[in-house]
């Protein structure tokens, strides 16, 4: 059996989660590879809203098998958090497996993570504090603990000398309030709770569940341009959030992968600073806040708005082999007369499909096509011909562009609310 994967094309927040729920069920195995929890994937069932952060998306189907792979990097606090949250709605936790090699975010990483955004003032990346980046420098610089050392009779000695260096690289930023005693007794209690939860090897683990004929979906966190290689750098994460990094995330081969679904949603959002090319900043854009109800689900933060922008798309479709694209918040167009679509820049009076390196330059123009809006409710409607025949143009405009099939559209936030085209 191959891994399928379902991951975000854009900025994040494309609707990852409620797709990964609903297709969860046509899988034994779904596993995050990537991110931490940065990530917020919102899910609505039955009229209640639940947000994971680090437990993969298919914790709501009880046959599921739930692994959070050696690629994630964990806050023992948040995870503790999210599994108490779980069990108070009686799902078994038995189902959430994690990876001895997935990296631990200590206090002090949120700490430097606030301390260098606090240290950049107007050029900070706009991160989630949740301590993303100090992990994954201490992954790559290898000084991190992880997983598979907590129950090591040296793992405290480990801890403090981290911890060390942590607070002595804190002398180059600025002082900000951080509670490290507290916070340290609450990390150390949570991951005593932790240890409830089966680790494994992940990558022996979904080799053999592959073997066995077993369905694996890995789920993306972040998005497409968040990549730390290939993103908006560096206003981007710090991990490889593309097809090509659930090889290295979960310990498979690049052979294993299967289809991969593409999620943008109809049209652009992006949390945090950087560039955003197709940005409104007008009353268009606020519109568009507004019925897409943009705020971080993991920060709260409003989120910035824009036009979909089908070059940035390609790009993104080109760079994980997308061959199943799924289009979220159609429905939030419903209300627009006229859709704009970004397909072309224009460097240096040409025309170009191609995004330019510098995307914050203020060297290019954008080509927008401007599609007539449908102006109807299409909430409940399940089959693609009956759909109003705007709707129908603007999937096709899409289709044509990108070259990719749109098989899946989303049309609402609840789990039911998905047209299918042929899959
Ligand atoms: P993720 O990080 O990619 O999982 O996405 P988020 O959960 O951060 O943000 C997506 C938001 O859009 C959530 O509030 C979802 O409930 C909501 N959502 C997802 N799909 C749809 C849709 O088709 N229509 C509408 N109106 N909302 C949606
Ligand atoms: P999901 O999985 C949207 C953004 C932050 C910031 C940058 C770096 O819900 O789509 P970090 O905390 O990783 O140091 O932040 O990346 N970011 C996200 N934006 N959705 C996410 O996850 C994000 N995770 C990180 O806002 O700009
Ligand atoms: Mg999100």
């Amino acid at each position: 059996m191959p891994v399928d994967v379902l991951l975000g094309l854009q900025w994040g927040d494309e609707g990852k989660g409620k797709i990964v729920d609903f297709l969860a069920n046509k899988y034994h195995i779904i596993a995050r590879f990537q991110g931490g929890p940065n990530a917020g994937h919102t899910i609505i069932i039955n009229d209640t809203k639940h947000v994971l952060h680090t437990i993969p998306s298919g914790v709501f189907r009880p046959d599921v098998i739930n692994i959070i792979g050696n690629g994630v990097v964990i806050d023992p606090i948040v995870l503790t958090r999210e599994l108490n949250a779980l069990k108070a709605l009686g799902i078994n936790i038995s189902n959430i497996l994690l990876a001895k090699k997935a990296h631990l975010i200590l206090p002090t990483h949120r700490y430097l993570d606030a301390a260098s955004e606090a240290s950049k003032g107007k050029e900070k990346i706009g991160s989630t504090l949740r301590g993303i980046g100090p992990t994954y420098m201490d992954k790559t610089g290898r000084n991190g603990l992880r997983v598979g050392d907590i129950e090591s009779d040296d793992f405290r000695q480990k801890y403090n000398a981290l911890k060390a260096k942590h607070l002595e690289l804190g002398k180059i930023y600025p002082k900000i309030d951080f509670d490290f005693e507290t916070e340290e007794t609450k990390w150390f209690d949570c991951l005593k709770e932790l240890m409830e939860l089966q680790t494994i090897n992940c990558s022996y683990y979904i080799n053999n569940a592959l073997k066995e004929g077993k369905a694996v979906l890995a789920e993306g966190a972040q998005g497409s341009m968040l990549d730390v290689d290939y993103g908006t750098y560096p206003f981007v994460t710090s991990s490889n959030t593309l097809s090509s990094g659930v090889c290295v995330g979960l310990g498979i081969a690049p052979s294993t992968i299967g289809n991969v679904f593409g999620i943008s949603k109809s049209y652009c959002t992006r949390v945090g600073s950087g560039p955003f090319p197709t940005e409104l900043n007008d009353e268009v854009g606020e519109e568009l806040r507004k019925i897409g109800k943009e705020f971080g689900a993991t920060t709260g933060r409003p989120r910035r708005t824009g036009w979909i922008d089908l070059v940035q798309l390609k790009y993104t479709i080109l760079l994980n082999g997308v061959n199943h694209l799924c289009i979220t918040k159609m429905d939030c167009l419903n209300t627009f007369t006229s859709i704009k679509l970004a397909t072309h820049y224009k460097v240096g009076g040409e025309l170009t499909k191609e995004l330019p390196y510098d995307l914050d330059s203020k060297s290019f123009e954008i080509v927008y096509e401007e599609l007539e809006g449908w102006n109807e409710n299409i909430n409940d409607i399940k089959d693609f011909n009956a759909l109003p025949i705007k709707a129908q143009n603007y999937i096709k405009f899409l289709e044509d562009y990108l070259e990719v099939p749109v098989t899946m559209i989303s049309t609402g936030p609840e789990r039911d609310s998905l047209l299918l085209r042929g899959i």
